[in-house]
């Protein structure tokens, strides 16, 4: 299936005013193969027909559908397993105790995609059940995508995804059999909040965090989006808090809202006088 370059600018547009998102040159292939489901499952013959019911606008739920097909939702439990060690290791120690007098800590994963992010990180305190007894731990969870979160809500995962990073001891100790799929007990169902939310839009959820984890989201965002989300990041993290990306990802250079965490390599922590950054002036940010 060809698609023309004025389909693949629209749908790219649409992607990008919804979510913030830009699809880059190497992730366009992904433009036809991502729609052929949504195309049969309507009986739209082509591209061009798709993308001439979106800018008729009469169906809203096709461009939720269309979004929800454009977006990388790539991940798997314990992904990047040394910064995963290292956030339940050294990082959490210090947090432990920094927050030995309040006992709570704060956690938000965003862009969680399916879940196994904000889960794995459930199961390591799990098992670090002894330090953290007494405390009262708080997980948000967030991401842009409809079917993403109401998956992870669900907390059940195919062979294939369990097998992606997550040790069989630990599949055997916090997952049940069901038929040929795994599901997370329900004691770390429970241990997670989801819910739908942009990064695009105002913060959802009050209050600070200690932990932010937001990895392999901000990739795809242009630079001026990628740092308004920092500076609400910023905002929305505790002053001695911490603030995890993707092994792959940095943000030097791109914000002066934060600055690497010497104690904890891919870990930032807040500078201390940030510049302030209009937000209006950024196109489609709210
Ligand atoms: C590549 S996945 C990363 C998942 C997980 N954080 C990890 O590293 O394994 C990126 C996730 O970010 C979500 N996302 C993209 N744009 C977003 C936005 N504007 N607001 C919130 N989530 C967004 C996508 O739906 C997707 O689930």
């Amino acid at each position: 299936m060809e698609l023309s370059a004025a389909a693949t600018r629209i749908l790219a547009g649409l992607l990008e005013a919804r979510t913030g998102q830009q699809l880059s040159t190497g992730r366009q292939w992904r433009l036809d193969t991502a729609l052929v489901p949504i195309m049969r499952a309507r009986g739209i013959e082509s591209v061009d027909l798709l993308v001439a019911a979106l800018v008729g606008g009469r169906d809203a739920r096709l461009a939720d559908a269309v979004i929800e097909a454009l977006l990388n939702n790539e991940t798997s439990f314990f992904r990047d397993h040394g910064p995963f060690q290292q956030l339940m290791g050294p990082v959490l120690s210090r947090l432990h105790s920094a927050r030995a007098g309040a006992r709570r800590l704060r956690v938000w994963s965003v862009g969680c995609s399916t879940g196994q992010e904000p889960y794995s990180l459930a199961m390591g305190l799990a098992e670090q059940a002894d330090l953290w007894r007494g405390w009262t731990i708080d997980i948000q969870a967030t991401d842009v995508s409809r079917s993403a979160t109401a998956r992870a809500r669900e907390g059940l995962y195919t062979q294939f995804e369990v097998q992606r990073g997550l040790p069989v001891r630990q599949l055997l100790r916090w997952f049940d059999r069901e038929g040929e799929q795994w599901r997370l007990v329900q004691a770390l169902r429970e241990k997670v909040r989801f819910h739908v939310h942009s990064l695009t839009e105002p913060m959802p959820l009050p209050g600070m965090f200690d932990v932010i984890l937001c990895r392999n989201v901000l990739l795809y965002f242009p630079p001026p989006m990628r740092r308004a989300v920092l500076d609400r990041l910023g905002r929305a993290i505790a002053p001695d808090g911490v603030l995890m990306l993707g092994a792959g990802e940095t943000i030097i250079d791109q914000t002066e809202r934060f600055e690497p965490d010497p104690a904890a390599r891919g870990f930032y922590r807040l500078r201390e006088t940030p510049r302030p950054i209009q937000l209006a002036a950024i196109p489609g940010f709210a």
